[in-house]
């Protein structure tokens, strides 16, 4: 079974309008168009005048196989596709790259340009990949605009930090087309959840020493809140039940935070009744204080020793009740991935484990926490699958892809192999 395919042609039948505007960025929009040509999307260009200052309106013909559309007055152009039909055509209003007058003019309303006209006449989403110089992106006249184009539900990619155009390194560059594409998708639902209600456990856990104490571990959270994104964006109802992180909460996420892995075991439990799929992507616990002490230790003596106990196992808790859901279970191993995972998905009686290196990453930097990237090794109890090395969001929209077809099939809702 290859899962790369269906998921590369989540864009088949897709209509974009990709508004181009001026910013170094513009001579990426070309491959973009390409790479979501190549999903399955069909792509009408717009040009600002400032875009075809860094590209020319022929390359993005040639690669988009349709006319470039440049000025909101040209009578030819109106009579063929004008602004509204283009409005009207689009199922998703890209604008890459969004340079920070393009923000400015979405903010205001602006509908003097033939781009500003379709985004104010068109009813479908819209997503911005703003590109610019990163002292233009802190400004805060920039950052109020983002926030007001959020608070209208318009969808902000990126941007990415790295080296600039310009000599300068910091937030601001446009992200890659590849990512992009990854976002794109990302926002057509594909409903292979809808109707299905599933819980999430994320972060870190906080067990109290003292009460300015505690003990806790390296994980960002950022695995759990993507794959929260994921499921929400295959339809289903999510419930997020997360320790401290400090990251956003996912869209249309039921978000509950917890500290401690006690807290965390009777958030899961108050809720349980009713989830379908219960995916354990916290770094809980294993062990406790005994008791946390009522004030603060004093370094009184020069050695410590602390008294802990175990925690309860959330997974296996939940694994155990008489009318279950569908457990997906995650393991970080820093050796011996394969057996220690296998070893899990049977002690904990899980349906699913998702294992994950943890540590140096040969190649450089480090793999699992903290990481923006992630590759997991996949396994069930009569197949398995490798994800290769990419980032989080993609490998969780690529997972939840894969818990719901081995969900649904159980469940007999469909056969597995209608899928790849
Ligand atoms: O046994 P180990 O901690 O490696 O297992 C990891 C899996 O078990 C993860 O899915 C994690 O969320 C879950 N877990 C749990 N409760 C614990 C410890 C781990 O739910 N106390």
């Amino acid at each position: 079974m290859d899962y790369t395919v269906p998921y590369m042609k989540r864009l088949t039948n897709k209509h974009i309008v990709l508004g181009v505007t001026g910013s170094i960025a513009a001579y990426k929009s070309a491959d973009l168009v390409r790479k979501l040509k190549t999903a399955g999307a069909e792509v009408h260009v717009i040009m600002t005048k400032g875009a075809t200052e860094f590209i020319t309106p022929l390359t993005m013909q040639a690669v988009s196989g349709n006319e470039v559309h440049q000025s909101l007055l040209d009578e030819k152009a109106e009579a063929g596709m004008g602004h509204i039909q283009l409005a009207r055509w689009a199922d998703l209003v890209l604008i890459a790259p969004a340079s920070a007058d393009c923000l400015s003019r979405l903010v205001l309303g602006r509908g003097d340009d033939l781009l500003g006209a379709v985004c104010l006449a068109s009813t479908s989403p819209l997503a911005v990949a703003p590109a610019m110089n990163q002292a233009m992106w802190k400004d805060p006249a920039t950052q109020e605009n983002v926030a007001k184009l959020k608070t209208r539900g318009i969808h902000i990619l990126g941007p990415a930090e790295g080296e600039q155009a310009c000599g300068d390194t910091g937030p601001g560059r446009m992200l890659e087309p590849d990512d992009l594409v990854t976002e794109v998708e990302g926002l057509f639902e594909s409903g292979i959840l809808s109707g299905v209600k599933v819980m999430v456990t994320a972060g870190p856990t906080q067990e109290d020493i003292d009460p300015v104490r505690f003990i806790s571990n390296r994980s960002s959270g950022k695995m759990g809140y993507a794959l929260a994104q994921a499921a929400v964006e295959a339809g289903a109802e999510v419930i997020l039940v997360s320790g401290p992180t400090s990251l956003p909460i996912p869209d249309r996420t039921r978000r509950i935070d917890i500290r401690s892995a006690r807290e965390m075991h009777d958030a899961v439990h108050a809720e349980i009744k009713d989830i379908d799929i219960f995916i354990g992507a916290a770094a809980v616990a294993d062990y406790r204080p005994i008791e946390a002490e009522a004030g603060k230790i004093k370094k009184d003596s020069d050695t410590l020793t602390l008294q802990m106990t175990k925690t309860e196992d959330i997974l296996a808790s939940v694994a155990g009740l008489k009318d279950r859901p569908y457990m997906v279970g995650f393991a970080a191993e820093t050796d011996n991935l394969e057996a220690n995972a296998l070893k899990k998905l049977n002690a904990k009686q899980l349906d699913m484990i998702a294992a994950n290196r943890v540590g140096e990453d040969p190649t450089g930097g480090t793999l699992g926490f903290e990481s923006d990237e992630n590759a997991l090794s996949v396994f069930w109890q009569d197949g398995n699958k490798e994800l290769s090395r990419m980032p989080k969001s993609q490998l969780a929209r690529i997972l939840v892809e894969l818990i719901a077809r081995r969900y649904k099939s159980e469940h007999n809702i469909i056969r597995p192999e209608s899928f790849g």
